[in-house]
């Protein structure tokens, strides 16, 4: 008997049992209802989503403003790929030791390339207030009671120097500095809760004399 047909091979089926003029049973009228409201919703899905983005970029005034608070979960999203990324990819050894040459070489390439935006001992940067997200300050202490990255093994912040951080303003600085400028300053970073020789401490201490409009 036809409704005793396999369901396998559904609309076939049905579709004779409509045309033949037999009866079908309550079940498989069941089954083709949910059918049609399974597909009636996937296309209604696949046409509202895009209406619904649309209509959010261009009228729900999301965030493009370094001011603007940040979209929700943006924190999350964004540093969960960034941390997986670092754990796979950062070196996991280091190729110098943090003698006091070294630490005064990263002092001073910290004083050049990185103060404006991350400060330095005791003065916070100018720069760091006007962006999101902001440049954590490197010799302060934060919320967890840590110096800077001073608990990050050095590997990571080389990744990071070396790499920057995307949709952020951390550059990249494998084009700026060779990879022994880049463990200087990282072994720096990560000695930074640390004594550190006079000459690097003297470094990070004095302020920038930046060529503000007006001051020439
Ligand atoms: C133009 C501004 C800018 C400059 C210059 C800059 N950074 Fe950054 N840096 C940032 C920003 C913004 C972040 C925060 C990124 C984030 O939130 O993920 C950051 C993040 C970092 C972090 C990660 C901090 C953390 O808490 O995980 C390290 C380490 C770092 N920078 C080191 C450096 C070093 C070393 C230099 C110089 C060689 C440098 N940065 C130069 C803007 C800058």
């Amino acid at each position: 008997m036809l409704h005793q047909l396999p369901y396998t091979n559904g609309d076939l089926e049905l579709r004779s049992v409509a045309f033949g003029g037999g009866w079908v049973s309550l079940e498989e009228l069941r089954r083709c209802d949910d059918m049609k409201v399974f597909i009636l919703g996937l296309v209604l899905g696949l046409l509202v989503i895009p209406v619904f983005v649309f209509f959010y970029l261009t009228v729900g005034n999301p965030p493009v403003a370094t001011a603007d608070p940040p979209f929700p979960f943006e924190r999350q999203i964004v540093h969960v790929p960034l941390h997986a990324r670092i754990r796979r990819d950062a070196p996991k050894s280091v190729p110098i030791e943090a003698t006091a040459d070294n630490l005064i070489a990263g002092a001073h390439i910290y004083r050049r390339q990185c103060a404006t935006c991350h400060g330095l001992q005791g003065i916070p940067s100018e720069f760091a207030k006007g962006m999101y997200p902001p440049p954590p300050p490197l010799w302060e202490t934060n919320h967890h009671g840590v110096i800077g990255v001073s608990n990050d093994p050095p590997g990571v912040t080389y990744w990071k120097v070396a790499n920057g951080i995307r949709l952020t303003g951390m550059p990249a600085y494998q084009h700026v500095l060779n990879p022994t400028q880049m463990w200087q300053v990282s072994l720096l970073l990560a000695n930074a809760d640390k004594p550190l020789p006079p000459e690097a401490l003297t470094t990070v201490k004095t302020p920038l004399e930046l060529d503000l409009p007006g001051q020439q």
